[in-house]
């Protein structure tokens, strides 16, 4: 049984929402997953990092179901708390993807603003590749190269954004195809911008 880690969302999920750059920018990745890929009411997606549900609350009109799953607890509470106004199913699952794997299948995952919080994104790649059903999608948003300012605190974040090119090789070495970056969102702060790409692919 891998060990437990600390939540290290615990001081930051009941204020989450608040933040309207925050809630912007998943905006703004939701518009462009529903601009570049075909939804339908018939799909099943996950939202790795699902947190408290801002990515999840915008794509929800346009699918049949999302399973949030997340390893901090508090982030997942606070998603449950608003799941009654999400416009499909949702369902909760807690897991830390770096150590551990579900054993099921997605029509796509969507993710915004999480994989930064992965060391190893050869392994999470793996294991996206093999919970997305055969011509199904991956569509997921982070923050492009940074140098390290856009936390104030940078514990547990272990990538200071991502160079494209090196994530599309990691993505094709997965085995996925089709890998297409477009810029999602740009997020202002007092000392400068930060960018936002959305990766999509195929399996
Ligand atoms: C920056 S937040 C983004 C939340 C949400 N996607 C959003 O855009 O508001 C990152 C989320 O990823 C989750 N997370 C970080 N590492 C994770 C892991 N190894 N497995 C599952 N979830 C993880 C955190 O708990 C947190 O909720």
């Amino acid at each position: 049984m891998p060990k437990k880690q600390e939540d290290l969302f615990a001081n930051k999920s009941k204020s989450w929402d608040m933040n309207s750059k925050r809630v912007q920018n998943a905006k703004s990745i939701a518009e462009l997953i529903v601009k570049n890929i075909k939804l339908n009411k018939d799909m099943e997606l996950m939202d790795f990092g699902a947190g408290t549900g801002l990515l999840s609350f915008f794509v929800a009109p346009y699918v049949k179901k999302i399973v949030a799953v997340d390893n901090s607890p508090s982030m997942l509470q606070e998603f449950e708390s608003k799941c009654n106004t999400f416009a499909c199913e949702t369902e909760v699952v807690e897991k830390d993807l770096s150590a551990e794997q579900i054993d099921r299948v997605f029509d796509g995952i969507i993710s915004s603003m999480t994989m930064h919080h992965l060391k190893d994104l050869t392994d999470l790649f793996n294991k996206f590749y093999s919970m997305v059903k055969p011509g199904g999608f991956i569509a997921v948003a982070d923050l492009d190269k940074e140098d390290g300012t856009f936390h104030s605190d940078n514990t547990g974040v272990y990538h200071y954004g991502f160079d494209r090119e090196v994530l599309e090789e990691i993505a094709q070495e997965a085995g996925f195809k089709d890998v297409h970056f477009d810029t999602a969102s740009t997020i202002k702060k007092p000392e400068r911008d930060f960018s936002v790409f959305l990766m999509t692919a195929r399996k």
